[in-house]
């Protein structure tokens, strides 16, 4: 597809729909100047129309150009500005407005260069200042477009990588058209705030519904990518599965608090690099130590194939260690704390998942 191309039914489809179901009552579209267009798109920001929409009647009221809002103290802007959050964005409002009217006589500069080197104006702020103040084709991306354009296009990766946000501007400029640049700015706004909507999208309304690629693989929900998961770590672990020469298993209860608190497991050993099985024993409790009496009582040593258990904030790496003895020492008599588990008469116990899985594979 040529540029040409693709521009021109984009947009055309676009501004079809904008002129049927824009908005185009807003009180920023009245009056139309560079100073009404950057205060409504500096209070846009993170902000709903509907709650801008009287915050923006009052500060037009109070300060009805650049020099008026210049020529105020800080503490007047922050108190209309007051109930609409993000309170830098009235400070850099208040700085730009100083620069504006003492620097460039009251001129907003007509490029989005120029205006995106001024406090709190960013590359999409400038260009949708610059289209619809200025009717200058300059493509906008915010949160809005950003979805609209990940959706048409099927683009891969978080928004929040420079690749994916490098990729989303070439494609926002390809779609931009070379006319009715205000309109075009508005209408990609709309649609994202009004149709391309994050859950429950209106596709069958959408003007360009026949060519988006989420649509046409019932993608909707995974554009934009989020974020990825930050990459867990990992910690090894080693479990004793001793066995007496009943076939029982000894279990033992783990604190109240910490990881499977209250559960029933097996006796944990954190192995350093090449343990020998007589220190693995030694860093078993006690009462276990107790119940292999002398390494000579255990009659076989088996090692599983490491498995893993994830937990919401890390992997745990799980080597199960089978050691077999040749008695049933009783002297470890059933309590609170510890006991010995017979897998094919299970008594009733809360076990940890991955032990429940390892008694299976025993029984
Ligand atoms: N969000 C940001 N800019 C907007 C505008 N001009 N109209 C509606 N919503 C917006």
């Amino acid at each position: 597809m040529n540029k040409k191309h693709t521009t021109s039914t984009f947009a055309q489809k676009i501004l079809h729909w904008f002129d049927e179901h824009g908005r185009k009552n807003l009180p920023w579209q009245k009056n139309i100047n560079a100073y009404r267009v950057w205060v409504s798109e500096i209070m846009l920001q993170q902000t709903q129309v509907a709650t801008v929409i009287p915050y923006f009647e009052r500060f037009m009221l109070h300060f009805p150009d650049v020099h008026a809002l210049a020529n105020t103290d800080i503490d007047e802007v922050l108190h209309l500005w007051t109930g609409l959050g993000y309170y830098a964005r009235a400070r850099n409002l208040h700085k730009t407005a100083i620069q504006i009217s003492t620097e460039l006589n009251g001129d907003f500069p007509p490029s989005v260069e120029a205006l995106s080197a001024l406090p709190g104006i960013g590359r999409s702020t400038a260009a949708a200042i610059t289209s619809i103040a200025f009717e200058i084709p300059s493509a906008i991306l915010d949160g809005n477009v950003k979805r609209v354009l990940t959706r048409h296009q099927r683009i891969e990766g978080w928004p929040g990588t420079t690749q994916t946000q490098k990729k989303l501007w070439q494609v926002a400029e390809t779609l931009t058209p070379d006319n009715r640049s205000r309109d075009y700015t508005q209408a990609m706004m709309d649609l994202g705030a009004t149709l391309c909507t994050r859950s429950k999208p209106q596709c069958e309304r959408c003007p360009v519904q026949a060519d988006c690629q989420a649509l046409a693989t019932d993608s909707q929900a995974n554009f934009p990518n989020r974020k990825p998961k930050k990459a867990l770590p990992t910690k090894h672990t080693h479990m004793l599965i001793v066995l007496n020469s009943e076939g029982q298993v000894y279990l033992e209860q783990r604190p109240s608090t910490g990881i499977w608190g209250g559960l029933y497991s097996f006796p944990e050993h954190t192995p350093a690099s090449n343990d020998t099985l007589a220190e693995m024993i030694e860093g078993a409790p006690s009462i276990l130590r107790q119940a292999i009496d002398n390494v000579a009582n255990i009659i076989e040593i088996e090692q599983w194939s490491e498995f893993k258990h994830t937990f919401s904030h890390y992997h745990l790496m799980i080597t199960p260690v089978i050691i077999r003895l040749n008695h049933s020492p009783f002297t470890v008599a059933d309590n609170n704390q510890h006991t010995w588990y017979a897998p094919n008469a299970p008594s009733k116990l809360g076990l940890a998942a991955p032990v429940k899985k390892l008694l299976s594979k025993l029984a």
